[in-house]
């Protein structure tokens, strides 16, 4: 039996410097998809999965996220006076319940590592997801609920090694050594972050969702950096196997990294796509841009 994942690490410190000039002063995880920041898709993904507790790892400038998920009373107070009961209640379902999110701060933006080491006294002594938001994943059940599915076979680490990546674009990503596989589950016998192409284990590259055991702050304790002189997760994760079992697990869901300008237009359409109320101007929109 396996101890259940009930807290999520959402770190959102990072500077967003790939989509400037719009992350000057917005923070990247409230950049919409459609009509909903990219962040809150995240939230209802971790949701979906059975979480309970939501721990942001922000930084200066983040706050806007914090009022995301709190009220807006003279917002709802005025859709309340006009009459605009669906738009109101939509705003009110969102809400996360009283005492599930909590905030801390990564006071220098380290790496991935030294944000979540940052979440460390909020996890405590248990077993934990972490979600990178602009990783936007969609599908059924949604990704963190197929990797916890698999957490409670296999134990230990899981993290998504979905993506086979062209040789060319592994030095961008943590990049795995497959072991045995396990049905969908596969051993990780390494991980590397952003080797060069020629040095990659293999194309099997990791992307922004991780299950991960407590231990993992022992690690990140030490602060050594790693690629890009970033306090790295990779390499704390690294260390941890052979400790403990570890494995990749592929989802079916699409990802698009709502990070980079393209990967973001790119899920604006797949999601607008899917939406009933959007999807018909839309198509027209993109014949319309096609048809030349
Ligand atoms: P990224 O590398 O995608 O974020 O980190 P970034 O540094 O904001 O992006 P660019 O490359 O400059 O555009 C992945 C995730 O880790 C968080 C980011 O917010 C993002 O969710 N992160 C990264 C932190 O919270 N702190 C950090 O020091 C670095």
């Amino acid at each position: 039996m396996v101890k259940p994942v009930r807290k999520a690490v959402l770190p959102v410190a990072g500077m967003g410097t790939r989509f400037l000039p719009a992350t000057k002063a917005v923070p990247k995880e409230m950049l919409p998809v459609v009509d909903k920041p990219v962040v809150q898709y995240a939230v209802e993904e971790a949701m979906k999965a059975g979480i309970e507790q939501f721990i942001f790892v922000t930084g200066r400038g983040k706050h806007i996220i914090e009022d995301h998920f709190d009220h807006a009373y003279e917002l709802e107070a005025l859709l309340r006076e006009r009459g605009k009961t669906e738009a109101l209640n939509g705003l009110l379902e969102d809400l996360p319940v009283t005492g599930s999110v909590s905030f801390t701060r990564q006071q220098r933006p380290l790496g991935l590592g030294h944000a979540v080491w940052s979440a460390r006294h909020l996890v405590g002594d248990e077993p934990f997801a972490v979600l990178l938001p602009d990783d936007l994943m969609i599908g059924e059940p949604s990704c963190m609920a197929q990797m916890i599915e698999a957490y409670h076979r296999v134990g230990g680490g899981v993290i998504v090694a979905a993506e086979e990546k062209p040789l060319e674009d592994v030095s961008r990503y943590g990049v795995i050594t497959p072991g045995v596989v396990r049905g969908d589950a596969i051993e990780v016998k390494s991980v590397i972050e952003k080797p060069k192409p020629e040095a990659a284990p293999s194309r099997l590259c990791v992307i922004g969702r991780y299950i991960l055991q407590p231990e993992i702050f022992a690690e990140l304790d030490k602060h050594e950096t790693g690629a890009g002189g970033e306090i790295q997760l990779t390499d704390a994760m690294a260390r941890l196997i052979g400790r403990m079992p570890f494995h990749g697990v592929k989802t079916n869901c699409a990802r698009f990294d709502c990070g980079d300008k393209v990967g973001f237009l790119q899920a604006n359409v797949a999601v607008g796509l899917t939406r009933p109320d959007i999807a018909p101007s839309l198509r027209k929109i993109i014949d319309q841009f096609t048809r030349s």
